[in-house]
């Protein structure tokens, strides 16, 4: 939420920070603005797509120097305006902010700043931290000490980047939840709040520890915690290819993150399995810990949590432990039952979400036991869990996630095979079985890929349905949850997802003549009731496109569509049949004109509760 990049170096820093945005446009896209310090600070920011602030830069010119910072917003306080647009000035124009996350004692502060003189021009909670910083530089000290003395001040989830004319060579970088890393280049020196943004540039980054202040210099970085001792964190060499992070000649990052998807599978299972065991490694904790345990829980947001619930069945039905899914932000808000002989697995994409970074640290307060499941090295989730497990699915830009949710079931699977392996409630000739069915994932998947003329056909058809419901049972049930998500983010259209079962009980009186319902049919052992459930609503008027497994010929006749997918047991039956679902959302949006990479409201990495 909110992307931050900086550089200081030999070079023009105009063009590598808003590549750098380019590159972190996903992460907001309300506004964008840069500061470049030029012997003054050159600052241009407009509202809108970085389209807009490119247009202004080549209107107004470019500020020139080799020193400069970027921010692209996902507006949380005040409209999205060119006012309200980072980066934001103290009253002399001499310090320059840009911010990621929440201050939440902004109007308190705010209100003492006016009070003592200072004048606030935005609606935002960010310039307040300008301010401030102009305040604690008045008594004379490095920029690194005015910014802690300010930090100090502040309540929230929040990283900061700022400068100041006084210390023109450097930038000063904090984190307080909120992600920022550190890029280590050939006698230059970035930060940014996601990796991508460095790519161009480096592949060695430092991921900032919590409460971490970072001096950044053409020579490097220093680091320091908030009071000032020095730290000394090591750096991460990042393995993702940098063409990975772009388009590569297709149309959306959408698109090509679908297609990407058995190659993202393979990368998750490679080396996970030798001969017919399982090894996991990464996931640091003993053996003994996991036998001890005696409830599973996972907890998630969106998509992440869609996969968790499709995990469930999986852990439940081969472990024999309680599984209870749950989505991050009620998680921390209850009371949930939590201690040592719990496990909880914390899954998301980018590792800094903050209501399941949350519900892990509060899991963790408790004594759970908390395995991440994410796709990011050195996110804050990766470095605060017990354990972790990657998800090698490379750079997700489109803000939909797709191949990430793949992956992110593909992991569970491990997870839960694992924990069926070292408590013994399978035999390792049936987790070899499971893992050879794991294997063949990739080459399935492809073949749902292939069904796109088919499902372009689909969206010509439907594109301008209002509603459109999602059905399913068992597994089928989160893969129609995550179909009407994808349709419903990425084109507008009003989707739900449904247990099928659950129709009768109220939402069947949403079906009238045409609406579409789209059927998760494949064959299993509810796949009599499903049949039921078509007929139902085909009963109502609605149309039904029923994803089918090859083959079959019965649900043909109550369909008015159906597109088969092959034959996959049905604890992973969802990795295959969201294909057609993820296929039909991209094209209902395209067709409807619908920027499929970077929806309306939404931001890929969600850093404010
Ligand atoms: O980074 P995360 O996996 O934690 O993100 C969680 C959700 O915000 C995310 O899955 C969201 O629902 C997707 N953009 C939907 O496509």
């Amino acid at each position: 939420m909110c992307g931050i990049v900086g550089y200081v170096g030999p070079d023009e820093a105009l063009p590598i920070v808003l590549e750098g945005l380019r590159r972190l446009e996903y992460r907001g896209y309300d506004s964008a603005g840069v500061a470049v310090l030029d012997g003054g600070l050159g600052v241009v920011k407009r509202a809108g797509k970085l389209g807009e602030l490119e247009a202004a830069l080549d209107e107004e010119g470019n500020p020139t120097g080799s020193v400069g910072m970027g921010h692209t917003r996902w507006a949380t306080h005040g409209a999205p305006t060119d006012r309200n647009a980072h980066p934001h000035l103290d009253c002399g124009g001499h310090v320059a902010v840009i911010h990621n996350g929440i201050i939440e004692n902004h109007q308190s502060l705010r209100v003492r700043l006016e009070k003592e003189g200072h004048s606030l021009v935005s609606e935002t909670d960010t310039e307040c931290v300008a301010h401030l910083v102009e305040e604690k530089l008045r008594d004379g000290g490095p920029l690194a000490d005015a910014v802690r003395a300010a930090v100090r001040e502040l309540e929230g989830a929040f990283s900061l980047v700022v400068c100041s004319l006084d210390e023109p060579d450097a930038l000063v970088g904090v984190k307080v939840s909120s992600p920022l890393i550190v890029g280590l280049g050939d006698g230059e020196t970035l930060l940014a709040s996601d990796i991508p943004a460095v790519l161009h540039r480096t592949t060695t980054v430092v991921p900032l520890d919590e409460g971490m202040l970072v001096e950044v210099r053409a020579a490097g970085a220093t680091f320091t915690d908030l009071d000032g001792m020095p730290l000394d964190p090591a750096p991460i060499t990042v393995d993702w290819d940098v063409a990975r992070a772009q388009k590569g000649g297709y149309e959306t990052f959408m698109r090509k993150e679908i297609d990407e998807q058995p190659a993202a599978i393979r990368d998750t299972l490679v080396g996970r399995m030798v001969g017919e065991r399982l090894v996991l490694d990464e996931l640091r904790g003993s053996d003994d810990a996991l036998r001890e345990v005696t409830k599973v829980f996972v907890v998630a947001c969106g998509t992440a949590f869609h996969s968790g619930l499709v995990a469930k069945y999986a852990i439940e039905h081969w472990t024999r432990l309680p599984v209870e899914a749950e989505i991050a932000s009620e998680f921390r808000y209850r009371d949930p039952v939590l201690g040592p002989d719990t496990l909880t697995l914390a899954v998301s994409q980018s590792g800094e979400t903050i209501d399941t970074l949350e519900a892990a640290r509060h899991a963790r307060r408790q004594g759970s036991q908390v395995i991440a499941v994410t796709n990011t090295v050195g996110s804050s989730l990766a470095r605060e869990a017990d354990g972790v497990l990657y998800t090698h699915a490379g750079p997700e830009i489109g803000v939909a996630a797709t191949k990430t949710f793949a992956t992110q079931m593909v992991s569970q699977y491990l997870v839960a095979l694992y924990l069926a392996q070292v408590r013994g409630t399978k035999f390792p000739e049936e987790i070899a079985e499971v893992l050879t069915e794991l294997d063949q994932l990739p080459a399935k998947v492809e073949r749902a890929i292939a069904l796109d003329d088919q499902v372009r056909a689909l969206a010509e058809r439907y594109r301008d349905a209002r509603d459109v419901l999602f059905i399913g049972r068992h597994t089928g049930y989160p893969a129609a949850l995550e179909g009407a998500l994808k349709l419903k983010e990425l084109s507008y259209v009003h989707a739900e997802g449904h247990p099928a079962g659950e129709l009768k009980h109220g939402p069947i009186a949403l079906i009238e003549d045409g609406v579409p319902v789209v059927a998760v049919a494949t064959r299993c052992h509810v796949y009599p009731k499903m049949l039921s459930n078509i007929q139902e609503v085909r009963a109502r008027g609605a149309r039904v496109i029923a994803v089918a497994t090859e083959g079959d010929t019965e649900v043909g006749a109550l369909a008015d569509h159906v597109l088969h997918v092959p034959a996959t047991p049905e604890l992973m039956s969802p990795v295959v049949v969201t294909v057609p679902m993820q296929l039909l959302a991209y094209h209902v949006a395209t067709m409807r004109g619908c920027d499929v990479d970077q929806p309306r409201n939404l931001a890929k990495s969600v850093t404010v509760e």
